[in-house]
């Protein structure tokens, strides 16, 4: 019998602390009609010194446990994409599992920036379609306000805090991923860094004195790069999924830039309403942008059985990522499990 990999549990975390972009005015030499104008961002959130990735990754994996009725006893596998862990060592997601109590799980983390989320979905499908798993899940978070540096105003403008999980888990229906591109052009890496604390450049005196522990970026060059791999890896997921943009429920992109999105929204010629946006909210959570993005778009207009979702993003690395994702009819999946195999 086929195997596929339902979304049935979803959830987001967002630090209560926010910054707007008024705020910023008192911190660097930008105004908000700039940061508006240029991003689309309005406002972020910046955890509290008592966060971390693995906090709010805790809390955002918690909720989409509750939404899927599921105990976290009964997960298989936790998969953390982040490339703001709380360590370099032990991975974030075993933070998670044991925050959650998932003894049964193992538990590894993924970075490729902001793309981790698209790809921990589409791995941990895997696992599930090849049926080595039956319960996977799948969090993001990011801890970007500590690694950006607040006197630089191309990068401190652009970035939040943040967390969202799904929980996806095996049955017959033919539901879950459909389709996926994953891609890389490493020959971009100095694009997007972070250089100091890592083996080649390890963390002292000199490093951190010439801001090496920051995020580094070069904006307009990600952002010709952006347009491209948007447009053409969502092009290409549709095309493998042998559907069109008519099939399409809503996208689920990358908060990055509305003027990101607005390219590739004109490249694949959809309307813009199909685009779910909330990056005014939050600015760019990277890996966490797509599930916040997700979880928020289930709860305020929610999804049908049969609906397809497009994710569709782009990251540091260089890495694109895109997937369709076909709805599940959930509530008919947590009724046979929390039935039970002998409920009448
Ligand atoms: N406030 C006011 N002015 C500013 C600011 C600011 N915050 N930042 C830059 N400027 C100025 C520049 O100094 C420049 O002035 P000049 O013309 O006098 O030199 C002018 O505004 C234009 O600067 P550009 O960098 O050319 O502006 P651009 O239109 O490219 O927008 C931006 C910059 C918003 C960073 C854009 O390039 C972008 O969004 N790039 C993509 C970045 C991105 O998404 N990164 C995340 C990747 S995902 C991941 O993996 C984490």
């Amino acid at each position: 019998m086929p195997r596929y990999a339902a979304v049935t549990g979803w959830g987001h975390y967002a630090p209560e602390k926010v910054l707007t972009n008024k705020d910023l005015e008192s911190i660097v030499d930008t105004n908000d009609e700039w940061i508006r104008t240029r991003t689309g961002i309005s406002e972020r959130r910046i955890a509290a010194p008592d966060e971390s990735t693995s906090s709010m990754c805790s809390v955002a994996a918690r909720r989409a446990l509750d939404q899927a009725q599921m105990a976290a006893i009964d997960l298989d596998l936790v998969i953390c994409a982040s490339t703001t862990p709380d360590h370099l060592l032990p991975a974030t997601a075993c933070l998670i599992q044991h925050n959650l109590g998932a003894a049964n799980a193992g538990a590894f983390d993924l970075n490729t920036a902001c793309t981790g989320f698209v790809y921990a979905l589409v791995v941990g499908t895997q696992f599930i379609q090849s049926g080595t798993y039956d319960r996977v899940l799948v969090v993001a978070g990011e801890t970007l306000s500590r690694f950006l540096n607040w006197n630089d105003r191309n990068t401190c403008i652009l970035f939040g805090d943040g967390a969202g999980a799904v929980v996806l888990e095996a049955t017959d229906q033919p539901c879950g991923v459909l389709s996926s591109v994953l891609g890389s052009q490493g020959d971009g890496a100095h694009l997007l860094t972070i250089e100091g604390g890592g083996s080649k450049t390890p963390s002292s005196a000199e490093s951190v004195a010439s801001g090496e522990h920051y995020i580094h970026m070069k904006g307009s060059e990600i952002f010709k790069f952006a347009v491209r791999s948007m447009g053409q890896s969502a092009g290409e997921a549709l095309s493998k999924a042998k559907i069109t943009t008519s099939d399409l429920r809503k996208v689920i992109p990358h908060q990055a830039n509305i003027r990101i999105l607005k390219a590739t929204q004109e490249a694949l010629g959809l309307p813009w309403e199909s685009l779910f946006i909330n990056m005014d909210r939050y600015g760019n959570t990277s890996a966490a942008s797509v599930p916040i993005a997700l979880s928020e778009f289930i709860e305020c207009e929610g999804a049908s059985p049969g609906d397809n979702l497009l994710f569709v993003a782009f990251g540091g690395g260089l890495t694109w990522a895109a997937a369709v994702l076909r709805w599940a009819d959930v509530d008919a999946i947590i009724a046979k499990r929390v039935e039970g195999p002998y409920a009448i």
